[in-house]
Protein backbone atom coordinates (compact mmCIF):
# COMPACT_ATOMS: atom_id res chain seq x y z
CA UNK A 1 0.00 0.00 0.00
CA UNK A 2 1.05 3.41 -0.36
CA UNK A 3 0.00 6.59 0.23
CA UNK A 4 0.70 10.05 -0.81
CA UNK A 5 -0.17 14.10 -0.28
CA UNK A 6 -0.95 15.90 -3.75
CA UNK A 7 -1.49 19.90 -3.42
CA UNK A 8 -3.61 21.76 -4.67
CA UNK A 9 -2.79 24.19 -7.52
CA UNK A 10 -3.16 27.30 -9.45
CA UNK A 11 -3.17 27.23 -13.00
CA UNK A 12 -3.18 30.26 -15.50
CA UNK A 13 -2.10 32.96 -12.84
CA UNK A 14 -3.77 35.61 -15.51
CA UNK A 15 -1.50 36.33 -18.64
CA UNK A 16 -0.23 32.77 -18.35
CA UNK A 17 -3.13 30.90 -19.73
CA UNK A 18 -2.56 26.74 -20.00
CA UNK A 19 1.23 27.69 -19.39
CA UNK A 20 1.71 29.10 -15.97
CA UNK A 21 0.74 26.88 -12.98
CA UNK A 22 1.92 26.91 -8.80
CA UNK A 23 1.29 24.47 -6.06
CA UNK A 24 -0.69 25.69 -2.48
CA UNK A 25 0.40 24.56 0.34
CA UNK A 26 -2.66 23.72 1.21
CA UNK A 27 -5.46 22.18 0.52
CA UNK A 28 -4.40 18.52 -0.88
CA UNK A 29 -5.82 15.77 -1.76
CA UNK A 30 -4.58 12.15 -0.04
CA UNK A 31 -4.30 9.53 -2.78
CA UNK A 32 -3.95 5.41 -1.35
CA UNK A 33 -3.23 3.03 -3.71
CA UNK A 34 -3.18 -1.18 -2.78
CA UNK A 35 -2.28 -3.63 -5.46
CA UNK A 36 -5.73 -5.57 -7.01
CA UNK A 37 -6.69 -7.54 -10.20
CA UNK A 38 -8.55 -4.77 -11.96
CA UNK A 39 -8.98 -0.79 -11.23
CA UNK A 40 -11.47 0.10 -8.39
CA UNK A 41 -12.05 3.24 -7.17
CA UNK A 42 -13.61 5.03 -3.58
CA UNK A 43 -14.02 8.56 -2.90
CA UNK A 44 -14.56 10.46 0.32
CA UNK A 45 -13.79 13.75 1.58
CA UNK A 46 -15.14 17.19 0.18
CA UNK A 47 -17.42 17.13 -2.51
CA UNK A 48 -16.80 13.09 -2.75
CA UNK A 49 -20.79 12.47 -3.49
CA UNK A 50 -20.25 14.12 -6.96
CA UNK A 51 -17.71 12.49 -7.78
CA UNK A 52 -17.84 9.14 -10.41
CA UNK A 53 -15.97 5.67 -8.52
CA UNK A 54 -16.31 4.11 -12.47
CA UNK A 55 -12.72 4.23 -13.63
CA UNK A 56 -13.81 4.88 -16.71
CA UNK A 57 -15.19 8.13 -15.64
CA UNK A 58 -12.38 9.58 -12.88
CA UNK A 59 -9.77 10.94 -13.69
CA UNK A 60 -7.12 8.49 -11.38
CA UNK A 61 -8.66 5.46 -13.52
CA UNK A 62 -7.23 6.82 -16.50
CA UNK A 63 -3.64 7.57 -15.07
CA UNK A 64 -3.85 3.67 -13.93
CA UNK A 65 -4.73 3.01 -16.91
CA UNK A 66 -1.67 5.02 -18.72
CA UNK A 67 0.77 3.46 -16.33
CA UNK A 68 -0.15 0.25 -18.07
CA UNK A 69 -1.05 -0.68 -14.19
CA UNK A 70 -4.62 -1.80 -11.82
CA UNK A 71 -5.06 -0.64 -8.46
CA UNK A 72 -7.59 -0.32 -5.65
CA UNK A 73 -7.38 3.53 -5.70
CA UNK A 74 -8.76 5.73 -2.74
CA UNK A 75 -9.33 9.19 -2.85
CA UNK A 76 -9.73 11.44 0.08
CA UNK A 77 -10.77 14.96 -1.21
CA UNK A 78 -9.64 18.26 0.29
CA UNK A 79 -9.48 19.95 -3.10
CA UNK A 80 -13.17 20.84 -3.73
CA UNK A 81 -13.77 19.43 -7.30
CA UNK A 82 -14.66 22.54 -9.88
CA UNK A 83 -13.07 24.39 -7.36
CA UNK A 84 -10.27 26.35 -9.81
CA UNK A 85 -7.91 24.79 -7.83
CA UNK A 86 -6.83 21.94 -9.57
CA UNK A 87 -8.96 19.45 -8.18
CA UNK A 88 -8.98 16.67 -10.45
CA UNK A 89 -5.15 17.41 -11.30
CA UNK A 90 -4.33 16.54 -7.63
CA UNK A 91 -6.07 13.08 -7.62
CA UNK A 92 -4.67 12.81 -10.61
CA UNK A 93 -1.05 13.56 -9.69
CA UNK A 94 -1.27 11.88 -6.22
CA UNK A 95 -2.54 8.53 -8.39
CA UNK A 96 0.31 9.05 -10.66
CA UNK A 97 3.15 9.22 -7.76
CA UNK A 98 1.44 6.92 -5.41
CA UNK A 99 0.97 4.13 -8.11
CA UNK A 100 4.86 4.83 -9.21
CA UNK A 101 6.59 3.61 -6.02
CA UNK A 102 3.42 0.86 -5.94
CA UNK A 103 4.53 -0.99 -8.51
CA UNK A 104 8.61 0.37 -8.36
CA UNK A 105 8.01 1.97 -12.00
CA UNK A 106 10.86 4.14 -11.47
CA UNK A 107 9.78 7.57 -13.50
CA UNK A 108 10.81 10.44 -12.81
CA UNK A 109 8.28 12.87 -11.56
CA UNK A 110 8.49 15.16 -14.68
CA UNK A 111 7.82 11.69 -16.79
CA UNK A 112 4.70 11.17 -14.98
CA UNK A 113 3.24 14.72 -16.03
CA UNK A 114 2.11 12.83 -18.91
CA UNK A 115 0.82 10.06 -17.35
CA UNK A 116 -1.21 12.52 -14.66
CA UNK A 117 -2.66 15.09 -17.70
CA UNK A 118 -4.70 11.75 -19.21
CA UNK A 119 -6.55 12.43 -16.43
CA UNK A 120 -7.46 16.07 -17.29
CA UNK A 121 -8.29 15.02 -20.46
CA UNK A 122 -11.03 12.95 -19.20
CA UNK A 123 -11.81 16.06 -17.21
CA UNK A 124 -11.95 18.88 -19.68
CA UNK A 125 -11.39 17.20 -23.03
CA UNK A 126 -7.96 18.33 -23.30
CA UNK A 127 -4.53 16.94 -21.42
CA UNK A 128 -3.30 20.25 -20.52
CA UNK A 129 -0.68 19.84 -17.66
CA UNK A 130 -0.51 23.12 -16.38
CA UNK A 131 -2.36 21.92 -13.06
CA UNK A 132 -0.70 18.39 -12.81
CA UNK A 133 2.57 19.78 -13.14
CA UNK A 134 3.22 21.83 -10.34
CA UNK A 135 1.24 19.23 -8.35
CA UNK A 136 3.67 17.13 -9.25
CA UNK A 137 6.97 19.10 -9.17
CA UNK A 138 5.76 22.24 -6.69
CA UNK A 139 6.54 25.96 -7.05
CA UNK A 140 5.72 27.71 -10.16
CA UNK A 141 5.81 25.81 -13.06
CA UNK A 142 5.68 26.76 -17.28
CA UNK A 143 4.35 24.03 -19.47
CA UNK A 144 4.69 24.30 -23.09
CA UNK A 145 4.84 22.03 -25.65
CA UNK A 146 8.07 21.40 -25.93
CA UNK A 147 8.92 21.01 -22.00
CA UNK A 148 8.41 22.16 -18.22
CA UNK A 149 10.51 24.69 -16.46
CA UNK A 150 10.08 24.79 -12.69
CA UNK A 151 11.25 27.42 -10.00
CA UNK A 152 11.24 26.88 -5.95
CA UNK A 153 9.12 30.06 -5.82
CA UNK A 154 8.11 31.49 -2.52
CA UNK A 155 4.89 34.10 -1.87
CA UNK A 156 2.25 34.30 0.46
CA UNK A 157 -1.17 33.99 -1.80
CA UNK A 158 -5.14 34.10 -0.63
CA UNK A 159 -7.11 31.56 -2.55
CA UNK A 160 -10.61 32.82 -2.01
CA UNK A 161 -13.21 29.31 -3.30
CA UNK A 162 -16.86 30.76 -3.49
CA UNK A 163 -19.93 28.28 -2.77
CA UNK A 164 -20.76 28.25 -6.60
CA UNK A 165 -19.71 25.87 -9.47
CA UNK A 166 -18.48 26.77 -12.98
CA UNK A 167 -17.44 23.91 -14.74
CA UNK A 168 -13.80 23.86 -16.76
CA UNK A 169 -15.34 22.79 -20.22
CA UNK A 170 -18.03 26.16 -19.85
CA UNK A 171 -14.59 28.16 -18.74
CA UNK A 172 -13.07 26.89 -21.90
CA UNK A 173 -15.77 28.00 -24.33
CA UNK A 174 -15.89 31.69 -23.14
CA UNK A 175 -12.46 31.93 -23.91
CA UNK A 176 -12.15 33.91 -27.26
CA UNK A 177 -10.81 32.28 -29.96
CA UNK A 178 -8.84 35.66 -31.19
CA UNK A 179 -7.27 38.39 -30.21
CA UNK A 180 -6.02 41.65 -31.31
CA UNK A 181 -1.98 42.19 -31.64
CA UNK A 182 -2.01 45.01 -28.74
CA UNK A 183 -3.27 42.57 -26.43
CA UNK A 184 -1.21 39.97 -27.36
CA UNK A 185 1.74 42.41 -27.08
CA UNK A 186 0.65 43.38 -23.50
CA UNK A 187 -0.17 39.54 -22.54
CA UNK A 188 3.45 38.66 -23.71
CA UNK A 189 4.76 41.78 -21.47
CA UNK A 190 2.85 40.51 -18.23
CA UNK A 191 3.53 37.36 -18.78
CA UNK A 192 7.73 37.94 -18.88
CA UNK A 193 7.12 40.33 -16.11
CA UNK A 194 5.43 37.32 -13.85
CA UNK A 195 8.05 34.88 -14.87
CA UNK A 196 11.11 37.37 -13.58
CA UNK A 197 8.81 37.81 -10.52
CA UNK A 198 8.87 34.02 -9.54
CA UNK A 199 12.44 34.08 -9.65
CA UNK A 200 12.85 36.88 -7.57
CA UNK A 201 10.03 35.95 -4.80
CA UNK A 202 8.42 39.29 -5.91
CA UNK A 203 5.28 39.80 -5.14
CA UNK A 204 5.18 43.21 -7.00
CA UNK A 205 5.89 41.80 -9.89
CA UNK A 206 4.06 38.96 -9.67
CA UNK A 207 0.88 40.74 -9.14
CA UNK A 208 1.69 43.35 -12.07
CA UNK A 209 2.17 40.39 -14.06
CA UNK A 210 -1.32 39.11 -13.58
CA UNK A 211 -3.27 41.24 -15.39
CA UNK A 212 -4.40 39.62 -18.38
CA UNK A 213 -6.40 41.59 -21.23
CA UNK A 214 -8.24 38.79 -22.77
CA UNK A 215 -9.04 35.43 -20.77
CA UNK A 216 -9.86 36.50 -17.59
CA UNK A 217 -12.28 39.18 -18.50
CA UNK A 218 -14.41 36.55 -20.15
CA UNK A 219 -14.44 34.19 -17.64
CA UNK A 220 -14.53 37.03 -14.71
CA UNK A 221 -18.13 37.07 -15.78
CA UNK A 222 -19.01 34.08 -14.54
CA UNK A 223 -18.16 34.14 -11.29
CA UNK A 224 -20.58 36.55 -9.34
CA UNK A 225 -18.84 39.46 -7.54
CA UNK A 226 -15.79 38.74 -9.45
CA UNK A 227 -14.88 42.62 -9.89
CA UNK A 228 -16.23 43.89 -6.52
CA UNK A 229 -13.71 40.45 -4.62
CA UNK A 230 -10.79 41.90 -7.01
CA UNK A 231 -11.25 45.21 -6.07
CA UNK A 232 -11.33 44.27 -2.15
CA UNK A 233 -8.09 42.45 -2.39
CA UNK A 234 -6.30 45.06 -3.90
CA UNK A 235 -7.53 47.45 -1.49
CA UNK A 236 -6.16 45.51 1.34
CA UNK A 237 -2.91 44.95 -0.17
CA UNK A 238 -2.96 42.41 -2.63
CA UNK A 239 -0.40 43.36 -5.25
CA UNK A 240 -2.45 41.43 -7.91
CA UNK A 241 -5.75 39.00 -8.24
CA UNK A 242 -7.05 36.92 -10.81
CA UNK A 243 -9.60 33.84 -11.89
CA UNK A 244 -7.49 30.86 -10.30
CA UNK A 245 -7.68 28.41 -13.29
CA UNK A 246 -11.03 27.87 -15.02
CA UNK A 247 -12.62 29.42 -11.52
CA UNK A 248 -14.85 29.93 -8.94
CA UNK A 249 -11.95 30.40 -7.33
CA UNK A 250 -10.39 33.90 -7.43
CA UNK A 251 -6.02 33.72 -6.69
CA UNK A 252 -4.43 36.96 -4.68
CA UNK A 253 -0.99 37.47 -4.12
CA UNK A 254 0.34 39.77 -1.37
CA UNK A 255 2.77 40.45 1.20
CA UNK A 256 2.38 37.99 4.32
CA UNK A 257 1.39 40.70 6.18
CA UNK A 258 -1.29 41.43 4.08
CA UNK A 259 -2.46 38.70 4.20
CA UNK A 260 -5.34 37.92 6.39
CA UNK A 261 -6.50 41.64 5.56
CA UNK A 262 -6.93 40.24 2.11
CA UNK A 263 -8.85 37.44 3.44
CA UNK A 264 -11.18 39.16 5.22
CA UNK A 265 -11.82 41.87 2.78
CA UNK A 266 -12.35 38.89 0.00
CA UNK A 267 -14.57 36.84 2.24
CA UNK A 268 -16.64 40.04 3.52
CA UNK A 269 -17.08 41.26 -0.07
CA UNK A 270 -18.34 37.80 -1.34
CA UNK A 271 -20.78 37.90 1.67
CA UNK A 272 -22.24 41.09 0.75
CA UNK A 273 -22.83 39.86 -2.51
CA UNK A 274 -24.56 36.79 -0.99
CA UNK A 275 -22.17 34.40 -1.90
CA UNK A 276 -20.34 32.32 0.58
CA UNK A 277 -17.02 31.42 0.54
CA UNK A 278 -13.78 30.26 2.23
CA UNK A 279 -10.52 30.99 2.22
CA UNK A 280 -7.02 29.83 1.81
CA UNK A 281 -4.22 31.42 4.09
CA UNK A 282 -1.45 29.79 1.99
CA UNK A 283 2.18 29.66 0.34
CA UNK A 284 3.46 28.42 -3.03
CA UNK A 285 3.94 24.63 -2.15
N1 LIG B 1 -5.57 26.04 -17.88
C1 LIG B 1 -6.82 25.42 -17.57
C2 LIG B 1 -7.94 26.39 -17.87
C3 LIG B 1 -6.84 25.04 -16.14
O1 LIG B 1 -7.82 27.54 -17.48
O2 LIG B 1 -8.92 26.02 -18.50
C4 LIG B 1 -8.15 24.43 -15.70
O3 LIG B 1 -8.03 23.07 -15.55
Amino acid sequence: MRTVRAPATSANLGSGYDVFGLALETPADVVRVERAEETSISVTGVGSTYIPEDPKSNTVGAVAEALGVTAHIHIDKGVRPSSGLGSSAASAAGAALALNALYDLGHSRTELVSAAAEGEALVSGEAHADNVAPSLLGGFTVVTDDGITQVDASLSLVACLPEMVVSTRDAREVVPSSTSRAAVTETVGNAATLAVGMTRNDPDLVGRGMDDPVVTPARAALIDGYDDVRAAALDAGATGVTVSGAGPSLLAVCRASDQRAVADAMLETFDAAGVESRAYQTRIG
